[in-house]
């Protein structure tokens, strides 16, 4: 299993407060069976630079990678980039995408997107040899029409969504007929820290799980370049 959507990073957002904190997310990921972890910290671009965004997870990489240590789970750093008017210009933003691949997990406003943001998303899904994954979807489906997915999906978007999405029993239905009919590539956890927004891979129903292993759900993975690290888990 691939977490492909994590706040593990020690001090770089509203995710783990501290090395200790991150260690404690880790160890729990490699508890309930996982076997990568992609490390997303929020990238807000009105914050940060893409840049000095850089400069900061390095940081907090360097100080976390001093005392984790783990001989089979992968770990990866990324970000989970929010959409914002020009990032089609910025160049810098392919730094962002998740080491060693072309993804670029992106999240969009809670809000009817506009025909501007889904052409900018089309359009960064074709720049720079990206590959556009958007951020947990389920929250953004109640408001967009509904042809829309299947628009995305047919332009070559990925879609990721939360482990929570299948464990609400009011979504669990929806969540799991998109996962049996293709409309999901990635789960995630989107955990942040050890209280509330735990890994909550115990939640995920057993059906799920069976479709996760045949569904090619993660498998995208294989389309990563080595880039050195090992990728057995695919
Ligand atoms: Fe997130």
């Amino acid at each position: 299993m691939i977490d492909f959507h994590t706040h593990i990073l020690p001090g770089m957002d509203d995710g783990s407060k501290s090395v200790e904190e991150s260690i404690w997310l880790l160890q729990e990921e490699v508890r309930q069976g996982v076997d990568a972890v992609m490390l997303t910290p929020h990238f807000y671009a009105e914050e940060n630079s893409p840049v000095d965004f850089l400069r900061r997870r390095y940081a907090s990489w360097k100080r976390l990678s001093e005392v984790w240590c783990h001989e089979y789970l992968s770990i990866r750093l990324g970000a989970e980039v929010q959409y914002f008017e020009g990032i089609c210009a910025i160049e810098d933003i392919r730094h962002l995408r998740i080491v060693g691949t072309n993804f670029l997990l992106l999240e969009m406003p809670f809000c009817r997107w506009t025909d501007r943001m889904i052409g900018d998303i089309l359009e960064l899904n074709d720049q720079w040899q990206l590959q556009v994954v958007l951020a947990h979807i389920e929250r953004y489906m109640a408001v967009q029409t509904p042809d829309l997915w299947e628009k995305l999906r047919a332009y070559g978007i990925l879609m990721q969504s939360n482990v929570s999405f299948f464990s609400n029993w009011k979504t669990k239905g929806k969540a799991m007929h998109m996962l049996a009919n293709g409309g999901i590539q990635f789960l995630g956890t989107d955990c942040h820290n050890s209280q509330t927004r735990k890994p909550n891979w115990d939640l995920l129903p057993d059906r799920a799980k069976g479709l996760l292993s045949t569904s090619g759900v993660n498998t995208h993975l294989r389309r990563l370049d080595t880039d050195g690290v090992h990728l057995e888990f695919v």
